[in-house]
């Protein structure tokens, strides 16, 4: 069986390459949801619906054990609902592993942690009231910053200087000692980000511990570890594309990705 990852478009392939660098055996399923991307702007129900179909493709069609949920916006608002109802019913043996508690669980080593996300992963105030369960003490300050996906999308480098400039500005005045960034994209540009942080503020990124978390999940789990196969294949399936895609994806990859198309739902 294979690991999934499940993505609203192409930035979890930033997720994934560092998830492969670390654990390069396994066999992997990439899925993004191209055709009806960004989740960042939807409604829960929505995103909850959408997360249920890519996750029915993943371990039904693709036969995944486990799928990495790499999308903050499908994590914060669908992944802990299709674990309680989605899970249980469908697909009992099998896991699903989303961002919100290895980064909340990042965050509380900090005592003032900001936070960048989209506005889907905002609104639900999840990473605020799991870092708060995990330490009271922890303050924490977050910040919709929507503009950023379709710049990094969109080539868009002279604008995210500014838009960067910008968000971060507000965290000055809150004396952050960590900056969470809560998306897909946000490692793309954390050299901009770092530019715009004081030095001892710290940058929280998915790519740089998210592997070792899955390391540790698995070395729990060995029961699913034994069942996953180990002949490094990996697949990248999404549901729309276009020849900006195509290159997007090769841009963070590497060249030798090939996007197939699929349907969902
Ligand atoms: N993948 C989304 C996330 O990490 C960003 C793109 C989108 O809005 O769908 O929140």
């Amino acid at each position: 069986m294979k690991i999934g990852i499940f993505d609203s478009g192409l930035g979890g392939l930033w997720t994934m390459k560092s998830i492969v660098k670390e654990l390069p055996d396994y066999d992997y399923v990439y899925l993004g949801d191209t055709k009806r991307l960004p989740y960042g702007n939807r409604s829960h129900e929505t995103v909850y619906e959408f997360l249920c179909e890519g996750l029915t493709y993943l371990l039904k069609e693709k036969d995944c054990k486990i799928v990495v949920v790499a999308c903050n916006t499908a994590s914060a608002e669908a992944v802990s609902r299709a674990r309680r109802e989605f899970l249980p019913k469908k697909f009992p043996d099998r896991y699903v592993f989303g961002m919100i508690l290895p980064t909340a669980e990042e965050a509380v080593q900090f005592r003032r942690v900001g936070i960048i996300a989209t506005r889907g992963t905002i609104s639900s105030n999840v990473y605020p009231k799991v870092i708060k369960k995990l330490n009271p003490k922890t303050k924490v300050f977050q910040l919709a910053t929507p503009l950023l996906v379709p710049l990094i999308e969109n080539d868009g480098s002279t604008f995210i200087t500014e838009a960067v400039r910008d968000y971060l500005k507000p965290f000055a005045t809150k004396k952050i000692d960590a900056l969470v960034l809560g998306c897909t994209h946000y490692p793309i540009i954390k050299r901009t980000i770092r530019k715009f942080l004081p030095k001892n503020v710290a940058i929280i990124s998915q790519d740089e511990f998210i592997p070792d978390r899955i390391l540790l999940w698995l070395a729990d789990h060995p029961s699913v570890e034994t069942g996953l196969s180990k002949n490094k294949k990996r697949e990248f399936l999404v549901t729309d594309i276009t020849p900006h895609f195509k290159k997007l994806a090769k841009v963070w990859f590497g060249k030798n990705l090939k996007l197939t198309k699929v349907s969902l739902g």
